[in-house]
């Protein structure tokens, strides 16, 4: 039994950042990530669930948990959308663990609103929280990642993003959610194609799971759990995954899905440029010549 539990350690010796571990969906992947063997640095900003300040200190009672279990961790608590904030969080587990290996982009939170009653406020801070909290993390990370190829110390680096089914397939009355989550679907291809050159890979999942966030949207008493999520990250996270990138998965409990992006589908050369009145009947042809769209999460 011993020795079986080392075999499937996949992620012995190796450093890395959980965004938004303190709860949910990013407090399994802390653990299980811990459980293959990798040191975490656990960051939460212990923020409500529409991403407002609290006195909770959820990062801590996972790193405890970490602990507990035998493993190592350390608490980080950056707001991930602080472009300052990431770059130290990105510092701390170069400080403290000699380097960085992992960075999983979890954090956000959600202000679910029809898009014609969306606020102003609430439009920028959820597209702040889920877009630039991924882009700061992964701009910084990248960067030293780079530096560190370029010193011929090249890592086995993985980025494992979190966008959603809203994001891909579009989710009524998630309008600003949706955006940002499809923005973190197209961020993964372009880091994908940038920074394969350093050693790194960038992939994204689209989970499913009962949280406080699905809680009160959904009925959630049928829903995955976070930590059937987690074994999809920590495979993606290993040395193993090296070729493995720009791909986006989704999770749904004991199904796991590849998700096929944007593609270029039928099309039409006119020859000379278009007069509008011929556009309708040919985008009528090439829309009937290929498969409908999904539906959109919600619509009747
Ligand atoms: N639960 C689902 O079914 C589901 C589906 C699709 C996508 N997601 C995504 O998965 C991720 C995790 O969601 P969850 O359901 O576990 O939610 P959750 O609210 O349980 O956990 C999110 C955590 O992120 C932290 N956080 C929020 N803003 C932060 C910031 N600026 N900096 C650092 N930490 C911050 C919160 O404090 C919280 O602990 C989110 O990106 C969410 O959009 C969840």
């Amino acid at each position: 039994m011993a020795e079986e539990t080392e075999v499937s350690r996949l992620l012995e010796g190796r450093v890395a950042i959980v965004t938004g571990a303190g709860r949910g969906i990013g407090r399994a992947h802390a653990l299980e990530l811990a459980r293959h063997g990798a040191r975490v640095v656990v960051n939460d900003f212990g923020v409500s669930l529409a991403g407002e300040g609290t006195t909770e200190t959820p990062a801590h009672e996972v790193v405890a948990e970490i602990e507990a279990m035998g493993g190592e961790a350390v608490v980080n608590g950056a707001d991930v959308a602080d472009f300052a904030a990431a770059e130290a969080m990105v510092r701390q587990a170069i400080d403290v663990y000699g380097g960085l290996d992992i960075l999983v982009n979890n954090a956000g939170f959600v202000r679910d609103r029809m898009l014609v009653n969306t606020s102003e406020d609430e439009w920028d801070s959820v597209v702040r929280v889920h877009l630039k909290g991924h882009f700061a993390p992964l701009r910084h990370a990248g960067a030293y990642w780079r530096a560190e190829a370029k010193e011929g110390r090249q890592r086995a680096a993985r980025v494992v993003n979190t966008s959603s089914g809203a994001g891909l397939q579009g989710s009524i009355g998630q309008a600003t959610y949706s955006a940002a989550k499809a923005g973190i679907a197209g961020l993964t291809l372009v880091a994908a194609a940038e920074m394969g050159r350093y050693g790194v890979t960038v992939n994204a999942i689209a989970p499913v799971a009962r949280t406080r966030m699905t809680e009160g949207a959904f009925d959630t008493s049928a829903m995955a759990l976070p930590e059937d999520n987690s074994p999809i990250v920590a495979w993606l996270a290993s040395e193993e995954a090296g070729d493995v990138t720009g791909r986006v998965v989704e999770i749904d409990g004991s199904v796991i899905t590849v998700e096929n992006g944007w593609s270029h589908g039928a099309s039409h050369d006119n020859g000379v440029r278009w007069e509008a009145a011929q556009v309708g009947p040919a985008l009528r042809e090439l829309f009937a010549a290929g498969p409908a769209p999904e539906p959109v999460y919600g619509a009747s």
